[in-house]
């Protein structure tokens, strides 16, 4: 299949976990095209759509993901918008918005919809976790300020091969294996 996305930090945490299934006919190749996101309040009919954008891009199995940073005292802000406010905000506009409150809890949120070019499938993987007081380590998005629940440190701090052990897009990641196994590699 296909993994369709700008972004080459998400194929690079997705790859190796594939590759480590050691499933000969289960590969995973990275196509890096700016897809039309359409404007929702769901992750979920974001990402649909972007499967559609990106399967008649591609014609090919292909998968895509969404993600989102829901902070609870910010009633879920940025949320659906996280790409946006990452873009115009960024980490440290997101601290500044917190700067006053004592609640910093936050869910990160992947959503995967894959499209065999009948169907699309979604999976979905969330990780709690709360906003540092200031950005820690080296990494990209939100992972200098996002601290996992039962840690003390950002994923950023933690370092990649932990993240991509515990972080929102492993789960989502595994529940897509998962399926795909079962259903399409008989
Ligand atoms: P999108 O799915 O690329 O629209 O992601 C929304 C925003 O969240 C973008 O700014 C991404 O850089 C950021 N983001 C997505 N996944 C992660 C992650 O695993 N860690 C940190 N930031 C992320």
């Amino acid at each position: 299949m296909y993994f369709v996305s700008s972004n080459e930090n998400k194929y690079k945490e997705i790859v190796d976990f594939i590759q480590a299934l050691d499933r000969p006919n289960f590969t995973i190749k990275f196509k890096q095209l700016e897809l039309e996101e359409i404007q929702s309040d769901s992750l979920e009919k974001v990402s649909e759509h972007k499967a559609l954008k990106a399967f008649e891009r591609v014609r090919y199995l292909t998968l895509i993901e969404d993600d989102g940073l829901f902070i609870d005292a910010l009633n879920g802000f940025p949320g659906v918008y996280s790409s946006y406010i990452f873009k115009t905000i960024g980490n440290s506009g997101i601290i500044k918005l917190l700067s006053d409150e004592k609640n910093r809890k936050a869910v990160f949120r992947s959503v995967f919809a894959f499209h065999d070019g009948k169907n699309i499938q979604i999976f979905v993987g969330e990780k709690c976790g709360s906003i540092s007081h200031s950005p820690e380590g080296e990494g990209w998005g939100y992972d200098p300020i996002f601290i996992p629940e039962g840690f003390e440190n950002t994923f950023a701090h933690l370092g990649y091969e932990f993240k991509n052990k515990i972080s929102h897009r492993r789960i989502a990641l595994e529940k897509l294996c998962t399926w795909f196994l079962a259903n399409k590699q008989k």
